[in-house]
């Protein structure tokens, strides 16, 4: 049987252990910084120039921003993309009707308002077929096409430089970009 002796040294020796290991772990000191969406790092990435306006807007959107996946992530994506090009598409009619007033400029109002239109369109079909990534990307494809810059030809050839259309035609064309680059990063399934 052990003695009061040993029993004495074990507990010391216990009580010096626990304190040396208690001193040399200090608690670590709390974060302040959140730590950054590596995800939404690495998908901006591959929009290349769209890069600054791809990290405001997906971080702008609460369902975007905190997306863990990139399933999570295009599922997201794409909804938002498709409300924001619907809702844009009426305001850009709005906006155009009142540059466009002079007769003869009105291709430029058919080329801009049919290229959000379909690019609204193929924004949705895309967020529906998410089980079916190639589906989905092929369509996240085609509303990124060439009709974005017949927009921009149009309006620049009827001289008409209006910031707020500006900056709309490039959310539109990030958010077609985005849409190709998270449905291009799914998993493909057979
Ligand atoms: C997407 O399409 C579905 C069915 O075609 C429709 O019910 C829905 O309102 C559309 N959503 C948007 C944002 O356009």
């Amino acid at each position: 049987m052990a003695s009061l002796n040993d029993l004495m040294r074990l507990f010391t020796l216990f009580l010096s252990l626990s304190l040396h290991s208690a001193s040399l772990a200090p608690a670590p000191a709390p974060s302040l910084k959140l730590p950054s969406n590596n995800l939404l790092e690495s998908t901006c990435k591959k929009t290349r120039e769209f890069y600054t306006l791809c990290m405001e807007t997906l971080e702008s959107n609460p369902e975007t921003a905190t997306a863990s996946s990139p399933l999570d992530l295009a599922e997201a994506a794409l909804k938002f993309a498709a409300e924001d090009t619907k809702i844009a598409s009426k305001k850009l009619r709005a906006l155009l009707k009142s540059k466009f007033t002079q007769p003869g400029l009105n291709k430029g109002f058919e080329i801009c308002v049919n290229w959000y239109d379909m690019a609204a369109r193929q924004l949705n079909m895309s967020s529906q077929e998410l089980e079916d990534p190639l589906s989905a990307n092929y369509d996240a494809a085609l509303a990124n096409s060439h009709e974005s810059a017949d927009c921009e030809n149009a309006l620049a050839s009827a001289g008409v430089h209006v910031p707020e259309i500006e900056a709309m035609i490039k959310r539109l064309r990030c958010f077609c970009r985005i849409a190709y680059v998270v449905t291009d990063a799914l998993p493909q399934e057979y």
